[in-house]
């Protein structure tokens, strides 16, 4: 468990109604209320942002969209930076379902990357390899240029000022079951490290917080939360049920008292 404070972030992706998302919202804000030393923030769907804000309110969740494109015009069924901001605190991009499933390049990415930060919006950049580019031995390759081409041009003292974050989720982990060694995301997510203090210096890579994500779920938390450059998880299937969700939460907090 490292010095920074931990996130837990739920992506709930094309999941949930408005209600559904509503009561989902409402239990986890009661459920978390009394832990301490972790954030969580939830990032329902779009139509569902502004209830489930004001089901946040006054609450320490965070809440976080899961897209965004570039700017205002004519762009049938895109959201821009300026509706976002204020609504929310977080936004995912980069995800591998946005890179893989609806194309997005890295030089797309860097441009949402650097729209939000003119926004006053935390991005959550995920970075990650495919199956075979993990079998070819090629992750940290491929995970350090989509950091680079993330970061091309970025501001990393504003990205950190405005608590931005990486998310390093292995495409072959995310929604299989089949999660990441607890180590060897440690060390993958070190590297990134390493890679984000030789772009803004060693503080800024002290500063920074880099979530695991992937088929995170109560029995393995343990075996991410234990690692000292892992600053959290981004959990997809398990943060759509309070059960799975909350036992998240609360294990990252147990292990991050017993290492104060
Ligand atoms: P799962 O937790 O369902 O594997 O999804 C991870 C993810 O993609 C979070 O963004």
């Amino acid at each position: 468990m490292s010095k920074r404070r931990p996130i837990i972030a739920g992506n709930w992706k094309c999941h949930k109604t408005v209600p559904e998302a509503v009561e989902l919202a409402a239990q986890v804000v009661q459920a978390v209320a009394p832990i301490q030393g972790v954030e969580v923030a939830l990032c329902p769907p779009f139509i569902a942002l502004n209830a489930v804000r004001r089901e946040l309110s006054g609450s320490a969740v965070g809440l976080g969209a899961q897209n965004v494109y570039l700017e205002e015009g004519a762009y049938t069924g895109e959201i821009a930076p300026r509706m976002l901001t204020g609504l929310c605190d977080y936004v995912i991009i980069g995800h591998s379902e946005r890179r893989h499933q609806f194309g997005e390049d890295d030089q797309l990415i860097n441009a949402k990357l650097r729209t939000l930060l003119a926004h006053d919006l935390a991005p959550i950049l995920c970075v990650g390899e495919k199956l075979e580019q993990n079998e070819r031995g090629e992750t940290e390759a491929v995970v350090a240029a989509q950091l680079r081409a993330g970061f091309k041009g970025v501001d990393g003292q504003r990205f950190l000022a405005l608590g931005g974050i990486i998310a390093y989720e292995p495409v072959w982990a995310i929604g299989t079951g089949k999660a990441c060694h607890g180590p060897t995301a440690n060390r993958i997510i070190g590297r990134l490290r390493q890679l984000f203090g030789d772009l803004y210096g060693p503080e800024a890579a002290e500063a920074l917080r880099i979530q695991y994500g992937g088929s995170v779920k109560p029995a393995n938390v343990d075996e991410f939360m234990e690692q000292p450059e892992i600053d959290g998880a981004l959990v997809g299937g398990a943060s759509l049920q309070l059960e799975a969700f909350l036992p998240l939460v609360q294990r990252t907090a147990a292990l991050r008292a017993a290492t104060e």
